[in-house]
């Protein structure tokens, strides 16, 4: 008999499907009981009973480059992207200033990075030293996701040994003809499923626990009718294969050809009115010098403080304080960009 699947979702966006147990559940017992106690505080966190003085989460973006063109991303949108990052959109973020917010992180005994945002993270020649960096830090979650089209196997070698914990391919097909479709200017689907596999046999080779990994789809029209096909394609491979929703780039713009019809992933509009946003409770999202309350490619109208002010700063100043006050209480709506963000996209 085949064995049941594990199914659940943190945010009702993306949904986890993996064989042997909750991912996170997997991860306590590889780390162990600081990895549950930071667990324990994000779930408080998430449910709005606890406010920590410092985030659970530091989310950057080291640049905002990629390689593809995928239709569904803000990255293909060059108008919007220059918009939202004010003219600097491709300066990176150099190593030194990485290091000073991971040392503030590291003193706040910060759980968790995101070392990727909107980019490919491994187009980032050295990226696997900024992962370590972290982890010799004392981070215990390092996540990112790639689109291993730069994954070969000295890459793959290195990120093995960089401290990740969590690694998520991201394909958004199942065949060849689809991937091209959503994954603009792409290699052939072929070398890049090769490339995981290959980072897979040299992790099961060395027997390495971490990261735990996974592939993904966001779930478009243009590639509903593969879920299937995928999930079974992957899912003895890898610890983990997701589906996320699709969240419309831009609110301006539309993008009704990108909603898958059937609801494999449904938009709860029934639920927009009591949304509150979990994010200004778990995170701060760093995008070149601005330290930002989300991940909603408009973060900087959410700016909270300068990065040489300190996150410390930024967390505790009126700005954050307030975010949390109306997201707490149901009233998103009082934030301009709240209200836009959550009547299109976050939920
Ligand atoms: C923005 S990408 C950055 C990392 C990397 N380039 C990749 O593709 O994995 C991170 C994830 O967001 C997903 N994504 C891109 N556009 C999206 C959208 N409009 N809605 C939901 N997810 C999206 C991608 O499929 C990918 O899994
Ligand atoms: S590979 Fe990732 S960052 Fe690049 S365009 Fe596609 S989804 Fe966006
Ligand atoms: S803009 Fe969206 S993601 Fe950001 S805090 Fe507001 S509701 Fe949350």
């Amino acid at each position: 008999m085949p064995k049941k699947l594990a199914k659940y979702t943190t945010d009702g966006n993306v949904i986890f499907l993996s064989k042997e147990k909750d991912i996170n559940k997997k991860l306590s017992d590889i780390i162990g009981d600081k990895f549950i106690k930071y667990r324990e505080k994000w779930d408080k966190v998430n449910n709005f009973d606890l406010v920590t003085d410092f985030p659970l989460f530091l989310h950057l973006d080291l640049f905002q480059v990629c390689n593809y063109k995928c239709p569904h991303c803000n990255i293909s949108d060059f108008e919007l992207l220059n918009k939202a990052y004010k003219g600097k959109i491709s300066e990176k973020m150099d190593f030194d200033k990485y290091k000073k917010i991971v040392d503030e992180g590291s003193e706040h005994n910060c759980p968790s990075i995101e070392p990727q945002g909107v980019n490919e993270p491994l187009l980032v020649k050295n990226f696997e030293d900024y992962c370590l960096y972290a982890h010799k830090k004392g981070f215990i979650d390092i996540m990112i996701n790639s689109n291993a089209s730069a994954l070969n196997e000295r890459r793959a070698k290195k990120l093995l040994d960089s401290g990740l914990t969590r690694l998520r391919f991201s394909l958004d097909a199942f065949s060849p003809e689809t991937y091209k479709k959503v994954r603009v200017g792409s290699l052939p689907l072929k070398k890049v499923v090769s490339q995981i596999e290959k980072f897979l046999e040299l992790k099961e080779k060395g027997n390495y626990k971490l990261p735990v990994t996974g592939v993904s789809m966001c779930v478009l029209k243009q590639n509903q009718h593969e879920v299937e096909d995928f999930q079974k394609f992957w899912i003895d491979k890898v610890d983990m294969v997701t589906f996320q929703s699709f969240q419309p780039p831009n609110a301006k713009k539309d993008y009704s050809n990108f909603y898958p019809d059937e609801s494999i992933i449904k938009k709860k509009k029934n639920k927009i009115k009591s949304f509150k946003c979990p994010q200004p409770f778990q995170r701060v999202v760093i995008r070149n010098d601005l330290i930002t309350a989300c991940c909603n490619t408009f973060s900087s109208e959410l700016t909270l403080g300068k990065l040489e002010d300190g996150i410390y700063n930024a967390w505790n100043g009126k700005l954050a304080k307030k975010l949390r006050y109306i997201h707490e209480n149901g009233m998103y709506d009082l934030n301009p960009t709240c209200k836009i963000c959550v009547e299109t996209t976050a939920t």
